[in-house]
């Protein structure tokens, strides 16, 4: 790839709301975890502290949806949140395109419609109410699925992934990230406890992990690396390769 750096895409400067999220601190916390108001209204601050090289990886699937982006077709983004992706994509895409962001909540919805105003004036942008599960990925040369298909149950992730890759067209990109976990038991409580300090870095209390922790518990399955590749094979992907790692969470490329 020739590319010069390009200025707009600083993957530091994602478009992210301030409202601290001090959810599992001051409640009321959502047990089991959901994505209701509460959390919509503190979401990009809760993610940003909670994923490992969040900024990063959005930065690094927009490189990758700038490549392999064919003209005329669609970039959709499955569980787009509030549209921190879109958002960074559309200022880094320079040629229009067709940006789908697809949600199953109307608040996330909501915030992503006013955080893509400005994307709106260069690129199509539609935002679909729906699960994923639902919907049709035709005509799309790019899907990201970033930490979204481990909220899926376990047997609807593999007919999820096998639709898009029907929907993909022929050289067509899926990035995936997941939460993973270990298969060996002494390494899940090493990166465990890796993960943790990295979110008392990020000024979490050990209250606010512990609670978040157990919210999650059921709602959020991680599969190991290895599972993960394999359903991605099994729903048809020939070239699968990660793209990024740290702690328990990894970033997949799989091509059609
Ligand atoms: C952890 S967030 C994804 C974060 C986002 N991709 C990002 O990088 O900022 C998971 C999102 O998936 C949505 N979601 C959960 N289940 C879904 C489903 N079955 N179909 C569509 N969206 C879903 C939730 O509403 C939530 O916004």
């Amino acid at each position: 790839m020739t590319d010069q750096p390009n200025p707009d895409l600083d993957s530091t400067k994602l478009y992210l709301s301030p409202e601290k999220d001090e959810l599992f601190e001051k409640g009321p916390w959502p047990k089991p975890f959901v994505f209701n108001e509460d959390v919509v209204q503190v979401f990009d601050n809760m993610i940003s502290r909670s994923v490992p090289l969040y900024r990063e990886v959005l930065a690094c699937a927009a490189h990758w949806a700038k490549d392999y982006y064919q003209a005329g077709t669609r970039i959709i983004d499955v569980g787009c949140s509030t549209g921190t992706f879109l958002e960074l994509l559309g200022r880094f895409l320079k040629q229009p395109a067709t940006l789908v962001g697809i949600d199953n909540s109307q608040p996330m919805l909501e915030k992503a419609r006013h955080k893509l105003v400005r994307v709106q004036q260069i690129h199509q942008v539609e935002l679909i109410c729906d699960r994923a599960q639902n919907y049709s990925f035709e005509n799309s040369s790019v899907v990201v699925i970033n930490y979204t298909l481990q909220f899926l149950p376990l047997q609807e992730r593999q007919k999820l992934l096998r639709s898009i890759y029907e929907g993909l067209t022929p050289g067509g990109l899926l990035f995936l990230s997941e939460k993973i976990e270990s298969p060996y038991r002494q390494f899940q409580e090493t990166i465990t406890r890796h993960y943790e300090a990295f979110k008392a870095h990020n000024g979490y209390a050990r209250t606010e992990i512990e609670r978040k922790k157990e919210a999650l518990e059921n709602v959020l399955v991680p599969l190991t690396e290895a599972q993960q590749i394999q359903m991605l094979h099994e729903s048809g992907f020939s070239q699968i390769d990660s793209a990024i790692k740290l702690h328990n969470f990894i970033s997949l490329v799989a091509l059609k």
